[in-house]
């Protein structure tokens, strides 16, 4: 055996003036399902998280709801914390970026850089509220676009027209807290100077710390040339006064990724054994690990790594970006039902089905995810109750009733055990790359396999059999034991479950090795129910209590890096693909035969599609925007022809039709021009 490593591990630091959401929840359910394999497979893996507690926008809404920013923190890491300790998130440490520690960090941090050289001071000029006497950021003006003349846009761009332009262009600008008459006023600000850390960033974002989807974006960045940071606000601000410099304040993202050092320091100052310089001192051997979304990479991948360099610490082993949560196919809404809060989900649901079905689909890629809750229901009942909870419940009666629950030592089936173990290297490296979807597709398959021969075995029909007794008892054993290794190959994703299964099987708190010996002889407790179908009523009251729950927004964090003062925007991931991917896809024209309503779906329409040589029948999302699908026969389309065929509800899908739009009475089926044949490709 190799020696354990010495892992740190970190999620974003979710902001203090708002709920946790079911995108928040992908990261921290990611990132909690690694640590969790880190642990079962015998590493040291520390895993810390805080709230981020800095900001306008914080000190703005606690003197809305008339408490101190503190209460406001206060109460909003107590709410975090619930919401992420019932999702089954098992942080060895949650703090606050509104802590001593991170106080005497970021100073510290910031004294080293200057001390250094790296950093600058020049005024700059700025809107400034007379009345609240504040400076504002850009999205705290309101005023009319320069460009289309709407009234009522931020600061920085117009929704309407798509602008994008600097304050001080908008026509007859507000400030968005008091409806003053905004002033421009100048003040000194503070910047790190990002350029002169260029030629590390270079090296260090292509040498395997990043996705390659990541490492293109940020050269990008790198060839158009850095910019220096602007780490300073000035009061009135929520936040850490910069040291020797009274009435200015560190930016919220300078002393946020600082909060995970600091989270780490106040874990250390209560466990003796570990020390804070082996896991972030310029010589650790320890690995650093961020996982975070696509938006906030030039925080982790360039600003962070520089810091870290010039005060002297060690850089990241790896930041891990995921995509963004879409719902249905879509932006989380709140109109729709499918802005979801953490505590929504759980108030209807079981924290592990989410757990399972962010798994299945999540990649180690930074691609969007889709939530389809249609899918879900079908999936995790399929998967979880339908394969992995059926072997168990289908062969622990017989072994209670026929053996007072001693399960033989009698290996009814070795080729499965041994194909078992030989896949278990696969799913661990799947786990270790954060592929979850593919671990759990070769753990799905494995549990095929083992109902697959239950079912040919079938023990029901032996137990009716004079003189079969032994036989029963030998094929419900290795049931037993299948469903055993099945367990402890799912125990990252589904604690709670593995849990009770350890209940079960009368054992100890399995761990991965255990994947590699079998039980015999071994008494069995009684057997309960271990997971139970996702009714689809739930998921119904789910999304229309998020409805109700949501009328006041607080999506918008607000604490975007404000464009245009020396800082780089927030520059989304679309990643690039190869011609080759895109000429891998084999898109044809296809005559609609038929379109016709789906018996229990509400969103969907059944399509007959005639692509030349054949007829498919492809399932599409299009209903509410083609209510009366008659108007579709005989029309001429754009298909996906090489699409996997799917399983659905109501049939397999073979294939899918291409569409563009937000969606509801806004579907646009994608035609070709007259003329065109069905089957015809593109070329
Ligand atoms: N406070 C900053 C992070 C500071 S880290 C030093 C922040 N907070 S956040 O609350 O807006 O987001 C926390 C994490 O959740 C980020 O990694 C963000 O990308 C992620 N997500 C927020 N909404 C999301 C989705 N809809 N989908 C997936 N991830 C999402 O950013
Ligand atoms: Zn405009």
């Amino acid at each position: 055996m190799s020696e354990p490593r010495k892992i740190l591990v970190t999620s974003a630091l979710p902001y203090a003036n708002g709920s946790i959401h079911l995108g928040h929840m992908l990261e921290y359910i990611q990132t909690d399902m690694w640590v969790r394999f880190q642990k079962h497979r015998g590493n040291q893996c520390i895993y810390v998280c805080a709230d981020d507690a800095h900001g306008s926008a914080i000190m703005l809404r606690a003197e809305k709801e008339g408490i101190t920013p503190e209460q406001l923190i206060a109460n909003v890491q107590a709410e975090h914390s619930a919401d992420f300790a019932d999702f089954l998130v098992d942080f060895d440490n949650f703090h606050s970026t509104h802590a001593e520690e991170n106080r005497e960090l970021s100073s510290q941090i910031y004294l080293k850089l200057r001390d250094a050289g790296h950093i600058a001071t020049r005024s700059i000029t700025q809107y400034f509220d007379p009345e609240k006497k504040m400076f504002l950021a850009d999205r705290f003006i309101k005023g009319t676009c320069p460009k289309c003349g709407t009234e009522d846009q931020y600061g920085d761009n117009c929704e309407k027209c798509g602008a994008t332009y600097a304050p001080t262009d908008l026509k007859d600008p507000k400030s968005a807290i008091s409806g003053a008459t905004p002033v421009l006023k100048d003040s000194q600000h503070f910047f790190f100077k990002l350029p002169d850390f260029q030629q590390m960033l270079q090296t260090w974002t292509r040498s395997g710390t990043l996705q390659d989807a990541v490492a293109n974006k940020i050269a990008e960045w790198l060839d158009a040339g850095l910019q220096q940071w602007d780490i300073s606000r000035d009061a009135p601000y929520f936040g850490f006064e910069i040291p020797d410099e009274p009435g200015k304040y560190f930016y919220v993202w300078l002393d946020a990724p600082i909060g995970y050092m600091a989270s780490f320091k106040n874990l250390c100052n209560r466990t003796p054994e570990l020390d804070f310089d082996a896991f972030w001192g310029k010589d650790s051997t320890a690995e650093l690990y961020h996982f975070i979304g696509k938006d906030i990479v030039n925080f982790h991948a360039l600003f962070w790594p520089a810091m870290l360099e010039g005060a002297g610490y060690r850089k990241p082993t790896g930041i891990n970006v995921h995509g963004y949560l879409t719902v249905n196919g879509q932006k989380m809404s709140k109109s729709r039902g499918t802005f979801i809060k953490a505590r929504t989900y759980l108030d209807h649901l079981s924290p592990e089905y989410l757990r399972y079905y962010y798994a299945a689909k999540l990649g180690r890629g930074v691609d969007d995810l889709d939530l389809n809750l249609e899918d879900f229901v079908q999936k995790v009942n399929s998967d979880l109750v339908g394969k992995v909870v059926n072997i168990a419940s289908r062969c622990a009666g017989f072994i209670n009733k026929g053996n007072a629950g001693v399960m033989v030592d009698t290996n009814a089936a070795p080729e499965l055990t041994d194909a078992f173990l030989a896949a278990a290297p696969s799913i661990a490296d799947a786990y270790e790359a954060r592929d979850f979807a593919r671990a759990m597709r070769e753990i799905m398959g494995l549990a095929d396999r083992a109902n697959a021969w239950i079912a040919d075995k079938a023990p029901w029909s032996l137990n009716k059999q004079e003189g079969k007794q032994d036989e029963v008892q030998a094929i419900c054993a290795t049931g037993v034991n299948l469903f055993r290794q099945l367990v402890i190959f799912l125990k990252p994703v589904l604690p709670l479950l593995a849990a009770d299964a350890e209940a079960f099987l009368n054992v100890a708190p399995l761990t991965w090795n255990d994947h590699a010996t079998l039980l015999s002889n071994h008494q069995l407790n009684e057997f309960k129910p271990l997971m139970t179908r996702i009714d689809p009523v739930k998921v119904q009251a789910m999304t229309d209590a998020s409805k109700e729950d949501l009328t006041a927004s607080q999506t918008d964090t607000g604490e975007a890096a404000p464009a245009g003062n020396g800082e780089l925007a927030k520059d989304p991931l679309s990643p690039e693909i190869e011609f080759d991917t895109f000429a891998a896809v084999d898109l044809r024209v296809a005559l609609i035969v038929k379109a016709e309503h789906v018996e229990g779906a509400d969103k969907l329409l059944r399509l007959t599609l005639d692509i030349g040589d054949e007829t498919r029948n492809v399932f599409s999302g299009i209903k509410s925007a083609y209510p009366d699908p008659s108007k579709l026969d005989g029309r001429l389309t754009m298909m996906i022809a090489n699409l996997k065929p799917r399983k659905m509800k109501f049939g397999i899908s073979e294939g899918m039709v291409m569409a563009a739009g937000p969606g509801g009475a806004e579907i646009y089926l994608l035609s070709p021009d007259s003329g065109a044949k069905p089957g015809q490709r593109i070329k």
